[in-house]
């Protein structure tokens, strides 16, 4: 059988102001089941790509399909009803509310039963489970983007994206982080994800696109896009020998 795809995006212009484009004709299919990355130099315009894709920047032309149903004009807080969660870089959790509050607040948004969504997320992370009561704001950076992961596993979602989950963290965090990643994965849950971590990201991912002024210039596997010249130069050149990928923004 030949399922819909998870994702699909289709010569999608999409931007702030009316009549500039920032994402200027993207295309991009992503399955069921798959890790895909998004990866890109500053600017290229991957976080502006997935917010159109999660209704946050209007979009001009193009289209979005999850598993098939038509998103392109779907506001972004009905996007969890049609089984998308996105996670921001940053503000991407409540700082003042507690863990547990900030969990009950995503089940909230969601009307659902908050033991039923909260236990299991709890089960998957047991270091959230131990700080539930620790204000968001005083957990450790790793902790704090597992928060923001568990906050959007709350709504169920069949399609989770994340624009920078790695920023700022150590490597030894981020390894934690895309492990994680791994297991949403194995859940069932498809991932996309921005990442500026090239490295760690192709090890992590299925595939990834090279997203260049708006547009994707190369799609492939890591073992491909590792291969490939033009990445070479365009982009991993930079940031040979180094797996950090903490700027600011
Ligand atoms: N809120 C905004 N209003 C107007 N222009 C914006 C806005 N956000 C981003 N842009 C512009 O869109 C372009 C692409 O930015 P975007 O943040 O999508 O790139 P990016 O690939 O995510 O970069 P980075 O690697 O720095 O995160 C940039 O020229 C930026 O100035
Ligand atoms: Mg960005």
């Amino acid at each position: 059988m030949a399922a819909e795809p998870a994702l699909s995006i289709v010569a999608l212009e999409a931007g702030y102001e009316p009549g500039l484009a920032i994402v200027r004709g993207a295309s991009l299919e992503v399955q069921a089941g798959e890790i895909v990355a998004i990866l890109g130099p500053n600017g290229a315009g991957k976080s502006s790509l997935v917010k159109a894709v999660a209704g946050l920047v209007p979009i001009s032309a193009g289209s979005n399909r999850l598993f098939g149903r038509d998103i392109t004009r779907t506001p972004a807080h009905r996007m969890v009803f049609e089984g998308l969660a996105f996670v921001p870089q940053t503000e991407n959790v409540f700082t003042n509310l507690s863990v547990a509050e900030n969990l009950e607040l995503a089940a909230a948004v969601v009307r659902a039963a908050r033991h039923e969504r909260l236990d299991p997320v709890y089960a998957m992370f047991p270091d959230l489970a131990r700080q539930r009561r620790l204000p968001a704001g005083q957990l450790s950076g790793g902790q704090r983007q597992m928060l923001a992961v568990a906050r959007a596993l709350i709504a169920r979602p069949r399609l989770l994206i994340l624009d920078e989950p790695s920023a700022g963290l150590s490597p030894k965090l981020v390894e934690q982080v895309f492990a994680k990643l791994r297991e949403v994965r194995d859940g069932g849950v498809t991932v996309v994800l921005v990442e500026q971590n090239v490295k760690a990201a192709l090890a992590l991912a299925d595939r990834a696109a090279v997203l260049v002024e708006g547009r994707e210039r190369i799609v492939g596997s890591g073992a491909e896009l590792l291969r490939d010249d033009t990445v070479a130069a365009l982009y991993l050149g930079r940031h040979a020998g180094g797996a950090q990928g903490g700027r600011g923004r």
